[in-house]
C-alpha cells in the first residue's frame, strides 16, 4: 500500500481548467478553487474570500496571484496571503500535477473537518 498515493485524490485533468483561470472543486468540507497560471503551474486555494466571502475561482489571475471579483483584494495564489496594503489570508492546499492529472492533498481537508 502506498500512503503517499493514498493521500491525494484526483480533481480532474489539467486540461479541465484554462490559462490564467479557475475551477471550482466541490468537497465535503468546502469549494476550493483550483487555478491555472498562464506557466501551467496549478494552486488550490480555498475558494472564499476572508473579506467578504467573495468566489476567488470567478477571480482574474494574473502572474501567480489573483484579484477578487467583489472588492479587488489581491491575494498570492503561492501562500494565501493578500498582497499590497490590503491585509487577510486564504488557506492553501498542497495540488499536484502527475501528467495531465490534477491531485489534490486530502489529508488538508480531513484536518479542515475535524
Ligand atoms: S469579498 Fe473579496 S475583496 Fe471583498
Amino acid at each position: 500500500m502506498n500512503m503517499a498515493v493514498q493521500s491525494f485524490i484526483e480533481i480532474g485533468l489539467l486540461a479541465d481548467i484554462p490559462r490564467l483561470g479557475a475551477r471550482c472543486v466541490r468537497t465535503p468540507e468546502g469549494r476550493i478553487a483550483v487555478f491555472r497560471t498562464a506557466d501551467d503551474e496549478v494552486y488550490a486555494l480555498e475558494d472564499r474570500c476572508p473579506h467578504r466571502g467573495g468566489p476567488l475561482s470567478q477571480g482574474i489571475v494574473h502572474g501567480s496571484s489573483v484579484t477578487c471579483p467583489l472588492h479587488n483584494m489581491v491575494f498570492s495564489l503561492k501562500t494565501g496571503e493578500a498582497e499590497g496594503a490590503d491585509e487577510g489570508q486564504v488557506r492553501t492546499y498542497p495540488v499536484r500535477i502527475e501528467g495531465e492529472r490534477l491531485l489534490l492533498h486530502v489529508d488538508a481537508l480531513r484536518a479542515l473537518g475535524a
